[in-house]
């Protein structure tokens, strides 16, 4: 089993490189490879790359993921998040592999409070959200076998992520403001890599289970919970926080202006995943818990 990973060292491309190994020969490119074209700015170039390597499976954990700057440099965006997905697809439908994509829930447009399903329908908000979507739809388009996961708030040890960005300026700060209004649920990057793996065992015997999925740790919460989470840890791990509880504000999402609009309710059901693929997804708790043991011990 030959296996062409793209974005080996994004937050997902990093603990894929570790999920996928035990699945077969594991060929994982960055932007920056010398040997085959990882660049997704180079539609030819990856194709060529999936020319070369002639694997069984394609997985692509790289994207345009700069939410706002995409706002500005919607072209690039559309290039990596669409344009190359769907020149993946077709060399994936061509050689006869699975293409696995990852997705968002910014397909959505963050209204209600229900959890978004799979066929809900979509209008995103951002220029990401519509890139995002886009790809989806040339990999659908292409008729190759497909799995797209869509997924939300992902965060891993490695890289920058919002638990240290808030440790940092409790650290730093007396008074924090955080958005309370929005709603998701924080995903490991170590749990999606997981997930996948044991999902393309199944597809790989079970083509018919190809498909869109939503795949998000269990449970729900907003940005300021999650970070009052995080800032209980670190107490508790005895790390100095300048902040103190009282001094953490609820806010709203029109209070903080961004240049992209972001969805209020990022919530998926992920039922059909779980259904499908015989599995049960952990809270996100639990997650973000064993990241914080990791980077500060206790
Ligand atoms: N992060 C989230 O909260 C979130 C939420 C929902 C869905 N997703 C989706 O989940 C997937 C994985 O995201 P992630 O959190 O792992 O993102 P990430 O940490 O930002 O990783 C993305 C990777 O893509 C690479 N990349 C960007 N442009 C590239 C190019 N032109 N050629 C080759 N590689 C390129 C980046 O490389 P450089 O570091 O060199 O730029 C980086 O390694 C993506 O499909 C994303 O859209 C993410």
């Amino acid at each position: 089993m030959k296996i062409l990973l793209f974005g080996k060292n994004g937050q997902l491309g990093w603990e894929l490189q570790r999920s996928l190994a035990p699945l077969g020969d594991l060929v994982a490119l960055d932007r920056f490879e010398q040997h085959y074209c990882g660049d997704l700015r180079n539609p030819s170039g990856v194709a060529e790359t999936v020319q070369a390597v002639r694997p069984d499976i394609i997985v692509n954990a790289a994207a345009y993921t700069a939410v706002d700057r995409a706002e500005s440099d919607s072209e690039l965006a559309n290039t990596v998040n669409a344009v190359v997905p769907g020149a993946l697809a077709e060399e994936a439908k061509r050689c006869g592999a699975w293409l696995v994509h990852y997705s968002t829930d910014y397909v959505f447009d963050g209204s209600g409070d229900r959890p978004w399903r799979e066929n809900d329908q979509v209008a995103p908000l951002n220029v990401y959200g519509q890139t995002k979507l886009a790809g989806e739809q040339a990999i659908q388009a292409s008729d190759c076998r497909h799995l797209i996961f869509r997924t939300s708030w992902v965060y891993a040890a490695r890289g920058n992520n919002f638990a240290k960005t808030m440790l940092r300026l409790a650290q730093e700060r007396q008074q924090l403001s955080v958005i309370n209004d929005q709603i998701g649920t924080p995903t490991g990057a170590e749990l999606l890599a997981d997930v996948s793996a044991h999902a393309i065992r199944q597809a790989l015997k079970s083509p018919e289970l190809a498909g869109v999925y939503h795949l998000t740790a269990g449970g729900e919460t907003s940005w300021y919970d999650y970070a009052h989470l995080v800032f209980d840890y670190a107490r508790q791990a005895g790390l100095e926080l300048k902040t103190d509880k009282q001094s953490v504000a609820a806010i709203p999402t029109s209070a903080y202006q961004t240049p992209a609009k972001r969805p209020l309710n990022s919530r998926l059901n992920t039922e059909k995943l779980q259904a499908a693929f015989d599995l049960e997804l952990p809270a996100w708790q639990l997650g973000v818990e064993r990241m914080l043991s990791e980077l500060y011990g206790k």
